[in-house]
């Protein structure tokens, strides 16, 4: 993409607003073919501003019906219109704005702006939506103070939401009634919301440190009554744990939650009145899993930790959006892992940071945590902004040590409230705080890709001598072919060979210690060190990078068994497994025979068997490097050999575990604990699973047998579904297929479910090929304009179901491009995302990369296409 290009927008050209707006009134009036929005704007020029700076308002797909400067009616004449938006030539200093517009929430199938989602309005306003309801500055650093009224039919809409406190309300003629709310709080557009349904709401109340009593109110459809109860228990221990951990209360009186049935993306943090994804939010012990129940606890947290991180403290534009994306994971993640467990939540977050966001930076869209230009920010949430920018927050948090982290986030929210600040206002608090140069810290935010640290040892036997050799680098990314190098904390201890932590002579005797290799080599000499010890490198995954060490087999054998680091037992079992399946491609690849090592076996054995493993970490340890990780590890990577020895291994070791696997399994049947949540009968549910996953690679009768007894008695959906995924991957078709369809008649009425019933057979290899998913796409439970829909077919299959997806005929490609195209004339933001997988052609080879070239191109010769995916596709094919 040339440097030139109109729509590209860049970070060095920012410049700050020249108009400031002191309140905005706003009056929405909803009716069955369109909505009426009256707009009130006290526009102020900024002190100092130049008196001909014309007023540029930002607005897409409107229909003007009347626009008046202080009152008067302006002419056609006196104003300019394009297609994005509307300029005044010569305005006062100071005067009223007022604006109608009509617009058609009907109509719009983008989910951007005002919109309708079945029997309700609803809104979506991040990043740009707003200039879809209205003319705007719609840009984060304009910050204003919001009055809205809301009008509509009080028997179809008795529920009228926005942001803040509602201050008015009262019937209208015609059957219509309207309710006004008043938000206190200057707030940019992106945070404006407004919802109009016939809800039902649950409400629970909050007492805040200060004493404070806020009204928590969760609003859903009525048939979802029955589902609100866990997210308004997650919303407090949330509120209560932002209070303890951070010194953050909540401000207005009111917080409420509304779930959505068709929405973008999972949840959006509008002031005083969040807006959920229903899967997002909706949860029942029948028909939730476990790991939904948890993904609901970390977005309900993540949504509400956004009022400071984020909306009062905002971004001063969207190249600063992992200001608040990538605290607010960061601090979402602490407050799961201390809900849960550490370690897990840390392997979790890690495995989808290795294979999704490292393949992001190795591909054509790679950017860094703050990106210098964008053609359509819609494009820019990415697992880059979103989990390396809380990986780079967390680097702070290690770097500083959670006391002074806490004074630098206490000073961060102090000195900028209110405001709309920048990724260097954020770490100059840090930096403030603890008198550390942060400077070359910050390389984390402009450089992209995935540095890559090798470390060598050598140890001197005579001097007692231990030495860590240190070399970092960083592949060239688009744009920027040389890198400097960054500050990566790597933590690190020695183990003796008891399998004792040794004491540190680089940190005065601590047996934990955390090196920042700043240079592109760095040296560590350890003293006193008797014999050649097991370095524990990078532990907890102290740093997003990719970490070589030449580790023996024996020496991963003794980390994973005597690591006190819980993460690093789980790395080096990867690695022991990462090391076998390799190997067996290898095999595959040369049409040698296949096999699996005893000595591996006998690992996985000893594992089952390990009392000092808890059983959420034996699930985990169950299962092998999944083939996305393989793939993204690989330079080049082949789908069919990786899949194939994968499933080898798989189904050797179930074989090999025979007589262990139902053991394991009857171990964790604990019928007293019945269906609770607690972290133990999570874990057994988690590794009864596990073990039923791995049992299906060698399916016997009595695997048949526990699966269809697990899914007929089951109490909670972890098991009903445990069972069900089982038994779709497992070979007998008909009994699969029986399943689903047990499974489809119990859950059809029940929108969440049905997502996961067509999800876990889109992204079964074993089940469902590319006509298979082409009849999924038939079923009359799809909706091909619901994005839910959308993911847990084409996303599952695409994403997961890769040897189906890769096959060589290049079919599965041109189906997608198909889809793709279709989708982009109703949902630009969802066909962007869907397009990522043909994307990451470089990894699959000449053939298959031609291949996704060609319908690469075959969608960029569109006659018309949306930025969103105009931008995804251009730097695809310039790459
Ligand atoms: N800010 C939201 C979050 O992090 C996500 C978001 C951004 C979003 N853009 C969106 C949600 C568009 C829905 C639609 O939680
Ligand atoms: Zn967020």
């Amino acid at each position: 993409m040339s440097d030139n290009n109109p729509a590209m927008t860049y970070l060095k050209d920012y410049q700050a607003p020249a108009f400031e707006l002191e309140s905005v009134d706003l009056v929405v009036r909803l009716y069955e073919e369109g909505a009426l929005v009256s707009s009130t704007l006290r526009v102020q020029r900024i002190q100092g501003g130049q008196a001909d700076e014309p007023l540029r308002l930002h607005g897409e797909d409107l229909e003007l019906r009347s626009l008046r400067l202080d009152g008067r009616e302006l002419a056609a004449a006196e104003f300019q219109q394009d297609a994005e938006s509307l300029t005044l030539h010569r305005v006062p200093d100071r005067f009223v704005l007022s604006c109608d517009t009509w617009i058609k929430p009907q109509e719009n199938k983008r989910l951007e702006g005002l919109y309708r989602s079945r029997q309700m309005f609803c809104t979506q306003c991040e990043a740009e939506g707003f200039r879809r309801i209205t003319y705007y500055l719609d840009r984060p650093d304009v910050m204003s103070v919001f009055r809205t009224r809301i009008e509509a039919d009080r028997a179809q809409y008795p529920i009228l939401l926005s942001n803040g406190n509602p201050v008015e309300s009262g019937d209208l003629p015609d059957g219509r009634h309207f309710v006004t709310w008043h938000d206190p709080f200057r707030k940019p557009s992106y945070l404006f919301a407004l919802v109009a349904g016939d809800l039902h709401c649950q409400r629970d109340r909050f007492t805040t440190q200060s004493g404070r009593s806020i009204d928590l109110r969760i609003y859903v459809d009525h048939q979802n009554a029955d589902k609100c109860d866990f997210a308004l228990a997650a919303l407090k221990r949330a509120m209560r744990w932002d209070e303890e951990v951070y010194g953050r209360e909540y401000d207005l009186d009111i917080f409420m939650i509304v779930a959505v049935d068709d929405f973008n993306m999972g949840a959006m943090e509008n002031k005083g009145l969040n807006i959920f994804n229903s899967s997002c939010v909706l949860a029942k012990q029948e028909a939730t899993t476990d790991a939904g129940f948890e993904r609901i606890e970390a977005i309900v947290a993540h949504e509400y930790f956004h009022n400071w991180s984020g909306n009062r403290v905002t971004c001063r534009d969207w190249f600063q959006l992992s200001l608040k994306e990538g605290f607010t994971v960061f601090r979402d993640a602490e407050y799961s892992a201390d809900m849960g467990s550490r370690t897990v939540k840390r392997i979790e977050d890690v495995s989808v940071l290795r294979t999704a966001q490292f393949a992001e930076d190795a591909g054509p869209m790679s950017h860094p945590v703050r990106p210098a230009s964008y053609l359509e920010i819609s494009n820019f949430y990415t697992l880059t902004i979103y989990e390396k920018g809380a990986e780079v927050v967390r680097m702070l948090y290690t770097l500083l040590g959670p006391e002074l982290f806490r004074r630098g986030s206490d000073l961060y929210f102090e000195r900028h409230d209110g405001q709309a600040v920048t990724t260097d206002d954020f770490v100059a608090a840090m930096a403030e705080v603890s008198g550390r140069d942060l400077t070359q810290f910050k390389r984390w935010y402009d450089q992209s890709g995935t540095p890559e640290v090798r470390v060598k040892a050598s140890y001197d036997a005579k001097a007692q001598r231990y030495t860590l050799q240190f070399t970092q680098s960083c592949p060239p990314t688009p744009g920027q072919p040389e890198k400097l190098p960054f500050v990566i904390p790597i933590r690190l201890a020695l183990f003796d060979a008891a399998g004792t932590a040794l004491p540190l002579s680089v940190a005065d005797g601590a047996r934990e210690w955390v090196y920042e290799l700043s240079e592109t080599t760095g040296i560590l000499h350890f003293e006193a060190v008797a014999a050649q010890p097991v370095p524990s490198l990078l532990r907890m995954f102290s740093a997003p990078v990719k970490l070589y060490f030449d580790y023996s087999d024996d020496e991963l054998l003794f980390l994973l068994q005597h690591d006190t680091d819980g993460f690093n037992r789980w790395e080096m079992q990867q690695r022991l497994s990462q090391r076998m399946l390799e190997q067996l491609v290898s095999d595959v690849q040369a049409g040698r025979p296949l096999e699996v090592p005893e000595r591996f076996i006998a690992v996985m054995r000893s594992i089952l068997a390990d009392a000092s493993l808890d059983d959420a970490m034996v699930s985990k340890l169950l299962v092998l490097p999944t083939e996305q990780y393989l793939i993204e590890q690989a330079q080049e990577a082949d789908v069919d050999a990786i899949h194939r020895a994968r499933e080898f291994a798989r189904q050797t070791l179930a074989q090999a575990l025979r007589a262990d696997l139902p053991q394991v399994y009857q171990r964790c049947q604990h019928p007293e604990e019945d269906n609770s949540l607690t972290q133990e009968a999570v874990a057994h549910r988690a590794l009864k699973n596990a073990v039923l996953g791995l049992w299906s690679a060698a399916p016997d009768a009595q695997f048949y047998e526990v699966c269809e007894a697990q899914f007929r008695t089951a109490g909670t959906m972890t098991d009903q579904y445990g069972a069900l995924a089982a038994m779709v991957n497992a070979s007998d078709r008909a009994k699969a297929q029986a399943t689903l369809d047990a499974f489809y008649e119990q859950w059809q009425q029940d929108q969440q479910v049905l997502e996961q019933w067509f999800s876990v057979q889109s992204a079964s290899a074993h089940h469902s090929d590319l006509a298979y998913i082409k009849q999924l796409m038939q079923h009359p439970a799809f909706e091909f304009t619901n994005p839910n829909k959308l993911r847990s077919v084409l996303g599952a299959f695409c994403n997961q179901n890769l040897v189906n997806f890769h096959a060589d005929d290049g079919s599965a490609y041109a189906f997608l491009a198909d889809q793709i195209i279709r989708l982009d004339k109703l949902n630009p933001q969802i066909a962007s995302r869907l397009t990522t997988p043909l994307t990451r052609g470089r990894k699959f080879g000449t053939k298959r990369k031609a291949l996704m070239r060609a319908q690469l191109q075959r969608i960029a010769d569109q006659p018309s296409l949306s930025k969103d995916v105009r931008e995804l596709v251009s730097k695809s094919l310039g790459y």
